[in-house]
């Protein structure tokens, strides 16, 4: 069957390599892609904010199932769209993306069905939420509602902090994300990201991943989308999963059927360990980036009909083997990221890079210009590697980063080392 897949990242070109070993699969197309997918898809130019372009191309190119990476296109609708002209696709609904798209939304569905979080106040306004923030303890997250790029979570360790947080998000600085805010209590403990696909009913935990959201090494700097991934997270033992899919997972799937909202797709959990166990930190409504590049790493068995299960309500019928390795990604970014990141730079060794053992190289932000690769986008390579321990994993990703001959990139040289300390 033909396929196509919707987005331009590392997470997009993981997803293809993985789609790409189906026996299912005829031909991929990707829109928009990059130079890594365009080595495994014919890459095409598509506005996805355009669903009836969308729907033709599908019908043109006698496409069998889209796959959506991003979720601006879930929270825009393309799936809703592309369900009403007959077109199977992975990716939830409009209204089950409010998972992401409303953090108020999940803090609700969370009080509604019982899910552990952290306790929280919604508002419409700066003086009820300045109220509101008189009667908490110190530190607390003030957050914009809506998507904000992973930009809109402010973790203040004082009062003013925290009221300046408040006037920023009503200022518009968040833009139409920030119209309401989330005030919430600050939890302590140990991340994890946590994957499940749900068909509705049915919810397939997947492998987990720990992420490295910070710019710099030791967990310091600004907030980014990832500058690195290691598959499985050690904090997940299979009492921590069981208890994360009975506690967080199947209760969210049950409320949002519920509720007439039934969730189809991949629910990313952002979980905080605590002493008393995992709490939901938010959700995301697709699959995480960089955390699928290790996640399908380590995926043994064919993706295409799990996703396709997914959207058809028969996930009961699918089991997933997994590797029981470790998969570690280092993300290289363009210097400037994640402010400005400078683009157009030229990037070579990668060939030397990806012969290094057990390596596979994605790409998150590339083009090419005639016969160069060049730098186009924040996060630019994701270096993946696989190793019997996270040591040995970080050992060969790096060994291949040492290959990249780009100047103007720059990555973490600490990717793992929560788990390797441990
Ligand atoms: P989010 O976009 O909601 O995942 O938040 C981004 C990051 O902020 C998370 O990965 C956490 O590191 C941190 N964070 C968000 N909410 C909380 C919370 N209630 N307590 C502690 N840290 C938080
Ligand atoms: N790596 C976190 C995310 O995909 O949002």
């Amino acid at each position: 069957m033909n396929v196509l897949l919707i987005g331009s990242g590392g997470r997009e070109h993981a997803l293809a390599w993985s789609l790409s070993s189906s026996p299912l699969l005829t031909k991929l197309y990707s829109a928009p892609g990059n130079a890594g997918i365009a080595e495994l898809a014919e890459c095409v130019t598509l506005n996805v904010s355009d669903h009836d372009a969308v729907i033709a191309f599908c019908r043109g190119h006698d496409i069998t199932f889209v796959v959506i990476g991003p979720e601006a296109p879930l929270v825009a609708g393309l799936g809703d769209a592309l369900a009403e002209a007959g077109i199977r696709h992975f990716g939830p609904t409009k209204a089950a993306a409010q998972l992401e798209g409303s953090k108020g939304f999940t803090k609700d569905l969370c009080r509604e069905f019982n899910i552990p979080t952290a306790a929280y106040g919604r508002f419409k306004d700066a003086a009820s939420a300045k109220s509101y923030l008189a009667t908490q303890t110190i530190p607390i997250v003030v957050k914009a509602d809506g998507l904000a790029a992973g930009k809109g979570v402010i973790i203040a360790t004082t009062r003013e902090e925290a009221e300046a947080a408040i006037d920023a998000c009503f200022a518009g600085v968040f833009g139409a994300a920030g119209a309401e805010v989330v005030i919430e209590d600050y939890m302590d403990g140990e991340e994890a990201s946590f994957f499940a696909l749900c068909d509705g009913n049915t919810a397939l935990a997947l492998a987990t991943a720990q992420d490295h959201k910070r710019v710099g090494d030791g967990d310091t700097g600004l907030n980014t989308g990832g500058m690195g991934a290691y598959s499985p997270a050690p904090i997940m033992t299979p009492e921590m999963i069981e208890r994360t899919m009975a506690e967080i997972i199947r209760p969210t799937v049950a409320g949002m059927r519920k509720r007439g909202t039934p969730f189809t797709g991949v629910l990313f959990a952002g979980l905080m360990i605590t002493p008393a166990g995992p709490k939901l930190i938010e959700y995301n409504a697709r699959f995480g980036d960089p955390e699928t590049q290790v996640l399908l790493m380590r995926l043994k068995s064919d993706l295409l009909p799990a996703l396709m299960a997914t959207s058809d309500g028969t996930l009961d019928k699918i089991t997933l083997k997994w590797a029981s390795d470790v998969a570690l990604t280092v993300v290289m970014a363009a210097r400037g990221y994640p402010g400005t990141p400078l683009k157009g730079t030229e990037i070579k060794g990668l060939a030397a890079a990806a012969k290094v053992e057990s390596v596979e190289i994605f790409h998150a932000g590339t083009k090419r210009d005639g016969g160069r690769l060049i730098a186009d986008g924040g996060r630019v390579l994701n270096v993946t590697a696989r190793g019997s321990s996270v040591a040995e994993a970080q050992a060969h990703a790096y060994a291949a980063v040492a290959q990249i001959d780009w100047p103007e990139g720059f990555c973490r040289k600490d990717i793992g080392w929560r788990a390797i300390a441990r």
